[in-house]
């Protein structure tokens, strides 16, 4: 139960599975020192190790360096909207999108994204950009973005873990779910799940069933691809990187183990929890009402 396979897209294109990829099992690199990043995904794109989604210039330096390495083993994620140069310098602007990715292919040395953002209305050419995908939706937001741009995204990407799980909504309109913030994020200080009682119970019984030692982390990231769903844990450690892509399965029981800790609910991405805050209400979390500004939906 678990174990990473494929992924094929409402596009007909892939998050392949191969020696040096993962399908399900990804890399992400926001909130990496720009120095560490390059080593991340360096370390990230061998093939022994696997995918990397979201990056910058150790790419270049992978390509360079390891042997046999392909374009077409590496599926790559332009992960809107943080800060990132499609965003930054499109500003929004549909008609500045593909001037903007071309900016950022150049930048990446690369030739396509595997998934690029949507901005409403834009279509991008596919030899760019092989699929459209959206992120930090609610179920509301996505269904007023089909509604209101006639195309239902190949992917989106949000907060999912054990302690925010979601429904399967995006499952049945045929979009592939990307989890982030598996572990919980590490912006607040606030103690990784992965250190959990009951995770750290359910790793330890996975040990005993297979024979050798498994992480929380590893347990985390085996609940997160139930249901056929991606996940992109971030590290810029070198032997947790190596941890994150040590796969195991889970059985049921642990499976329905980790899922108790959804009893304490717990959002840790709210923007209007940022220092400098954005006041914004995006998800309509309780720690959001005082925003000044909400989601238009346009509708
Ligand atoms: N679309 C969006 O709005 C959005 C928002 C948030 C995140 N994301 C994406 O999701 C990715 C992951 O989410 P995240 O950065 O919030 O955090 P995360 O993956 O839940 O947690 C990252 C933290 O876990 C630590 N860690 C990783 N593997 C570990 C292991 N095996 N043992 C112990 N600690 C481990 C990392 O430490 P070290 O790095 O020090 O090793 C880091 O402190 C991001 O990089 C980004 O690509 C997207």
């Amino acid at each position: 139960m678990s174990l990473s396979k494929e992924v094929i897209l409402n596009t007909g294109y892939e998050i392949p599975l191969t020696p040096s990829t993962h399908g399900q099992l990804g890399f992400g690199t926001w909130q990496s020192a720009p120095g560490e990043v390059g080593n991340a995904v360096y370390e990230a794109s061998r093939p022994d190790i696997g995918i990397c989604m979201r990056l910058p210039i150790g790419m270049k330096r992978a390509f360079h360096d390891i042997p046999g390495l392909k374009r077409e083993d590496i599926f790559i994620v332009k992960s809107p909207p943080y800060g990132y140069i499609l965003t930054a310098y499109s500003k929004h602007r549909p008609e500045a999108v593909e001037p903007a990715l071309d900016v950022c292919l150049a930048e990446l040395g690369l030739g396509y994204l595997g998934v690029g953002e949507r901005e409403l209305d834009t279509e991008l050419p596919k030899s760019k950009v092989r699929s459209v995908g959206v992120s930090n939706h609610t179920i509301k937001h996505l269904e007023a973005i089909i509604q209101g741009s006639g195309a239902i995204p190949a992917v989106t990407q949000f907060e999912r873990h054990p302690r925010l799980q979601s429904e399967d909504h995006c499952k049945k309109r045929g979009i592939h779910t990307t989890a982030y913030s598996a572990f919980g994020n590490n912006m607040l200080g606030h103690p990784l799940q992965i250190t959990h009682p009951t995770v750290k119970e359910v790793a330890q019984a996975v040990s005993r069933r297979v024979g050798k030692d498994m992480s929380g982390a590893q347990a985390i990231l085996a609940w997160s691809q139930v249901g056929g769903h991606s996940v992109i844990p971030k590290s810029v450690t070198p032997s947790r990187i190596r941890d994150n892509f040590n796969q195991v399965d889970l059985t049921q029981e642990e499976f329905d183990h980790v899922n108790t800790l959804g009893l304490d609910r717990r959002r840790f991405n709210i923007p209007m929890t940022y220092s400098p805050a954005w006041n914004i209400n995006l998800f309509g979390e309780r720690e959001e009402e005082p925003a000044a500004h909400q989601v238009n939906l346009g509708l």
